[in-house]
């Protein structure tokens, strides 16, 4: 077992930014794994930004399944798989709810056309619908501009706390890498190598 001042999250920006280097249009995709209220584990692929200090935070909303396990349990786990580079990033720890100020920052970076479908679909996210006719009638009923204001159903998570940080790489002729980091309370990091 090793020490070391390294943040960990600094290569996760790295391996996401060589990611897209290579020509992958979604690295930041994760996927996020949360605890259900009936005991069974859950994922589901999101869109992750990081924040300034590494940390991974999405957004979400507040109708959907997620949100409500998360308020129940607020531990999480999230892997980054990143196929071009054969590599994955897996992150644990205590999810915490953005600020009002970092949602409407991260409101205004989102295109105009997907607020606009935001609009009309974060509201009810996860209800049960017949057909997406309604939501589209909806949306073209919409007046221009109204994307504009950030709606109260567009709502976010960041890794507050972090357990856990594990780096996987996969070697051409040679073994895996397995790196795993544990926080220590003095800002350090403690990193063991693994068998792959
Ligand atoms: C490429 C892609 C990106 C997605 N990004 C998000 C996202 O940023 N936030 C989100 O809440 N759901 C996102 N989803 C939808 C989720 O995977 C999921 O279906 C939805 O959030 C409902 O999950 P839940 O019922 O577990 O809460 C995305 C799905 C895909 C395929």
């Amino acid at each position: 077992m090793q020490r070391t001042l390294e943040h960990p999250l600094a290569r996760l920006r790295q391996w996401i930014e060589e990611e897209r280097s290579e020509g992958v249009s979604f690295p930041h995709g994760a996927v996020l794994g949360t605890l259900g209220l009936d005991g069974v584990p859950r994922t589901r692929m999101l869109g992750t930004y990081l924040c300034e200090d590494g940390a991974p935070k999405f957004y979400t909303s507040p109708s959907s399944t997620k949100v409500t396990e998360i308020h129940k349990h607020r531990q999480a786990s999230l892997t980054f798989g990143f196929q071009r580079s054969l590599r994955s990033v897996t992150i644990e720890g205590t999810l915490t709810a953005l600020g009002t100020q970092e949602l409407e920052v991260g409101w205004q970076e989102f295109d105009e056309d997907f607020r606009r479908h935001y609009l009309v679909f974060g509201p009810t996210s996860g209800s049960p619908i017949e057909s997406l006719e309604r939501l589209r009638a909806e949306r073209d009923l919409l007046s221009p501009g109204a994307e504009a204001k950030r709606p109260e159903s567009f709502i976010g998570f960041r890794f507050g706390e972090i357990h856990r940080v594990i780096f996987y790489a996969v070697m051409a002729h040679d073994f895996a890498e397995c790196e795993e980091y544990r926080p220590k309370n003095d800002g350090s990091w403690t990193k063991v190598l693994r068998v792959p």
